[in-house]
């Protein structure tokens, strides 16, 4: 039984890792939001036997992150699951930005995964995982334009990752970058390639395998390295 604690737990990729990892009997520290209004969790954790507890925690926000982890306890922590995410503005903005919201793309998907890794660290051990759900826009290799604020933000997130994961090697604590796929979640649409089913089941799967050997490297859902 592993204890697994995942940001953006309310809903898409992050609540199906809850569902499987509560499936297989780990604790599972489910971190959202808003928890009132995250409704399939709170009624995944109230089918849990005490496996599933739900917390609030906004990866924005310091105070958030800080209170969000003293609520789960004091338990070791295997994995860590850095999820939470927003698309921000799709078009090019080569004219003028929305800054708001790029600020948010920073404070959610560089500044937030620090945050929260700052926070659970001091329950980690060797052997613990740090899982970042990154993406294919972070890499140099996508062939598209647009995207401005996710793109820096994935991209900083990765390489921020890469530093960190060199920083916590000698304590032995494994540092994992993942491309879920193009899911269907509020994020990918509809039309996207994979189900959150099968986005979940590659990134635990991965996780799970992940050796201190591949810290910091990049990985795609089903296995493959993703050149970046
Ligand atoms: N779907 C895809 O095709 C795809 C592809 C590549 C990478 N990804 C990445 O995969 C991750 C999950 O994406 P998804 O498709 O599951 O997206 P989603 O369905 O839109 O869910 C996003 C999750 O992030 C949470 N979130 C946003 N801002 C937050 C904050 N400040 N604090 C805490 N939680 C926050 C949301 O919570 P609320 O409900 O409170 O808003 C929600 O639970 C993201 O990092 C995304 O960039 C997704």
């Amino acid at each position: 039984m592993a204890n697994v604690a995942i940001t953006g737990a309310g809903r898409g990729i992050a609540l199906e890792l809850v569902r499987q990892h509560v499936a297989q009997g780990d604790r599972v520290y489910a971190l959202a939001r808003d928890p009132k209004g995250a409704q399939a969790l709170n009624a995944l954790a109230a089918d849990s036997s005490g496996l599933l507890t739900v917390h609030a925690m906004d990866v924005a926000d310091d105070a958030s992150v800080k209170a969000g982890a003293a609520s789960t306890g004091e338990e070791p922590i295997d994995i860590l699951y850095n999820v939470a995410g927003v698309t921000g503005v799709v078009a090019p903005e080569l004219e003028s930005a929305d800054w708001a919201q790029f600020d948010q793309a920073i404070e959610v998907m560089i500044k937030g995964p620090l945050r929260v890794l700052q926070a659970f660290l001091p329950r980690m051990q060797a052997g613990s995982k740090v899982m970042n759900i990154t993406s294919q826009l972070a890499a140099s290799t996508w062939p598209y334009g647009g995207f401005y604020s996710y793109v820096a933000a994935k991209a900083g997130l990765n390489r921020m990752m890469r530093s960190v994961a060199i920083d916590l090697k000698g304590r032995g604590i494994v540092v994992g970058l993942i491309h879920p796929g193009y899911v269907q979640t509020d994020m990918g649409g509809a039309g996207a390639d994979i189900t959150p089913q099968e986005s979940a089941t590659g990134v635990r799967t991965l996780a799970e395998g992940w050796t201190l050997d591949k810290s910091g490297d990049f990985y795609r859902w089903n296995g493959e390295i993703h050149p970046w």
